[in-house]
């Protein structure tokens, strides 16, 4: 197993790089006047662990459902993607979806786990290379809505493949998905394919339970984004004073998670000082859920085009095989 740095592997990005960005972007959301943080931050080592644990969850529905349609329709799903093709999975995480088509494709000419997660995404890594030892794992510690290289296989692909799982995809709006599916498309070529898990709309309180569960492990998760803006970032952040909410939003379509401030405060970030009312909220990640038929008429515009779709018994979930014309 290689390890790749973005954005070359000739030339590591030093640590620092990351701490500005990390800082210009906090500080640029909570200078708003609708104060929010970008949700891909939430990935620390303890969100990694605490996301791990969400998927685990009984009110979690969207890792067992996905789960379950892989199961189901891994075999033809294979089918479609084709031999020898270059993997390449967006948000890979724990990489436990791939497996299921790891053990059906043939000849994987190649399996590129991508994530901003660094050491979560090196043991996750890890852990695969050991499972597949025929396999070349080559995981890329990159954003995969900014610029990266791919690593080359040893063995040449006769296509691209992106698999994005999770509806992490819903984590973005419509402009920004749009984008990140064009990027998908141009990093496949023509010719080339994706399997996209999507989070469909249903019932608001199933989805608000998802997101609000009994043990607090959502809600740990979201509160945790504050504790790394102070370790990593030195702000002064009183976690306590803080608390999760995440309702549904009717008109955009979106579960968001909310971080609400529970008393008039100031926190100190940098040189700023950033004043919160009683009540007043960041909003800390959204996360859309789809209706299928707009979706097939909206892939287009990225330059896809949706072939096939498989769901769950209760439509809650929809795994999609899209292609590059
Ligand atoms: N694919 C897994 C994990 C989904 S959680 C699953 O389906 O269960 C979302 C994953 O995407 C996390 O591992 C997180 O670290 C990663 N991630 C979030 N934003 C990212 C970004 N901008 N670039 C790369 N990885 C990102
Ligand atoms: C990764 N992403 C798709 C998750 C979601 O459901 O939006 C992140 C998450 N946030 C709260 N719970 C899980």
């Amino acid at each position: 197993m290689k390890f790749i740095e973005p954005p070359d592997e000739t030339v590591p990005v030093p640590r620092a790089v990351e701490t500005d960005q990390f800082r210009v972007d906090v500080l640029r959301g909570l200078r708003r006047p609708a104060k929010e943080l970008p949700c891909k931050y939430f990935y620390d080592e303890t969100g990694s662990r605490l996301f791990e644990q969400i998927c685990e969850l009984e009110e979690y529905y969207l890792t067992r459902t996905e789960l379950t349609i892989m199961r189901k329709h891994a075999s033809e799903m294979a089918e479609l993607l084709g031999p020898d093709c270059l993997l390449v999975e967006y948000g890979s995480g724990s990489s436990v979806k791939t497996r299921l088509l790891l053990d059906r494709l043939k000849r994987v000419a190649a399996y590129v786990p991508l994530d901003v997660s660094r050491e979560h995404l090196l043991r996750s890594a890890g852990r695969l290379a050991a499972r597949y030892p025929n396999l070349e794992v080559l995981p890329l510690w990159a954003d995969f809505t900014g610029a990266f290289r791919l690593p080359v296989p040893s063995r040449r692909p006769a296509r691209r493949v992106v698999y994005f799982p999770g509806s992490t995809l819903g984590n973005f709006d419509a402009q920004a998905a749009t984008l990140l599916l064009a990027g998908v498309a141009r990093l496949c070529g023509p010719g080339g394919a994706m399997l996209l898990g999507i989070d469909l709309k249903k019932d608001v309180r199933i989805l608000e339970l998802a997101y609000n569960d009994a043990k607090g492990v959502t809600a740990a998760f979201n509160l945790n984004l504050l504790t790394r803006i102070n370790r990593e970032l030195g702000a002064n952040f009183d976690v306590a004073a803080f608390r999760h909410r995440a309702p549904y939003n009717r008109v955009l379509g979106c579960i968001e998670m909310h971080l609400v401030s529970l008393r008039p405060q100031q926190v100190r970030l940098a040189d700023e000082v950033f004043s919160f009312a009683e009540g007043e909220f960041i909003l800390s990640e959204r996360s859309f859920k789809y209706d299928l038929d707009e979706f097939r008429a909206w892939a287009p515009r990225a330059g896809l085009r949706v072939e096939r779709a498989w769901v769950d018994g209760r439509n809650y979930f929809a795994v999609v095989y899209l292609t590059v014309p």
